[in-house]
């Protein structure tokens, strides 16, 4: 899924390569830690499977392309498939929660039906029921980088890229956003995060790659720093919500393999997925799980155009400008 083959990336100017022959492979579903002192590297590996910079020798292939050959064009459509999220949580602060979610789908067309259902049900996957209405001065910062990795999960990315994710946040308020990086995980989305963090990185047991000073010194496939007997667990957690993460994934996936065999346009294929699928799953899910009340929040569209498409470069990154459909195979 995403593979580094002799990976060396030196930055104009400078002396040192940033990374030096760094080679791994990344299956899908696997999560990852990305570990190393500052300066180690961490960012810019996923800068590079983000296509936002290129290695200078060496290859990077992320979802079955070779990112060398990508065309300048195509990257924004590539990027759809891989949801990002930062330190500084990046969110748009005249937007409310719901505004800032639905942004994404918005800039890709996506039908004001789909985004209807599609930014409820996320909101309800990162803990947020309840709050579309707020605006980002209006939450904590754990809530703030909860919207963040809503609105990166929103447009069903196939990879989740993480740059010290909990960086600004308390310990148990980072406790809680690992749990929720843990469950998306666990519904199929690979994950790769940057972290300094070494107690996560004990209590999670998931793979580490370590880079000190751009090497890659370190691929663990159970990992850790060290001790863990004093860490709280980051066991991914029964908590609420789950059927309705539950149902969410169903959906997905089932979007995915439609979106796989081009046939229809992207907006008709999410109504008619919606459509059909979202009521059974959903309602297999609450049967399973009564106390999860139904998703009721009727939120009104902000129309695309009161929207600042320059604004973090998101219209850019999702292909707003051009009116061409998806390219290649996703996997
Ligand atoms: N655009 C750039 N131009 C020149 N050098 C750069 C650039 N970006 C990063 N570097 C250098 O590359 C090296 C790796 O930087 P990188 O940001 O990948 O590290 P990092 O592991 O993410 O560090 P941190 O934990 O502090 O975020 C550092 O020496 C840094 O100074
Ligand atoms: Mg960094």
């Amino acid at each position: 899924m995403i593979r580094f083959e002799h990976v060396t990336k030196k930055y104009r100017g400078t002396n040192k390569p940033a990374l030096s022959d760094v080679d791994f492979e990344v299956q899908r579903g696997e999560f990852v830690f990305l570990v190393g002192a500052s300066g180690s590297g961490k960012s810019s590996c996923l800068r590079l499977i983000l296509r936002e910079d290129s290695p200078s020798e060496g290859r990077v292939v992320v979802l079955g392309r070779d990112l060398h050959t990508l065309s300048t064009r195509k990257v924004p459509y590539f990027r759809r498939h891989i949801g990002s999220v930062f330190q500084d949580f990046r969110l748009l602060p005249n937007k409310t929660v719901f505004q800032n979610v639905a942004f994404t789908l918005q800039v890709i067309g996506a039908s004001r039906a789909f985004i209807q259902q599609a930014v409820p049900e996320v909101l309800v996957l990162v803990g947020l029921d309840g709050k579309q209405k707020r605006f980002p001065h209006e939450l904590s910062g754990g809530e703030q980088q909860r919207v963040a990795i809503a609105r990166a999960l929103v447009n069903r990315p196939q990879i989740l890229l993480a740059d010290e994710p909990t960086g600004n946040l308390d310990p148990a308020t980072s406790i809680d956003i690992m749990q929720l990086l843990a469950r998306i995980n666990e519904s199929g989305t690979t994950v790769v995060m940057a972290t300094h963090e070494a107690g996560f990185v004990d209590q999670m047991k998931r793979r580490v790659i370590e880079l000190r000073g751009g090497v890659m010194v370190r691929d663990d496939r159970h990992g850790g720093y060290g001790d863990r007997s004093s860490l709280p667990s980051l066991a991914p957690q029964q908590e609420k919500g789950a059927a309705a993460a539950a149902a969410l994934t169903a959906v997905l996936e089932l979007q995915r393999e439609i979106a796989a065999s081009p046939v229809e346009p992207v907006p008709a294929m999410e109504e008619a997925v919606t459509d059909a699928v979202a009521a059974s799953a959903v309602a297999a899910a609450v049967a399973t799980a009564p106390e999860i009340p139904p998703v009721t929040a009727q939120v009104p569209i902000v129309e695309l155009d009161g929207l600042h498409l320059d604004d973090l470069g998101v219209a850019e990154r999702l292909g707003l400008a051009s009116d061409e459909d998806e390219v290649g195979p996703t996997s």
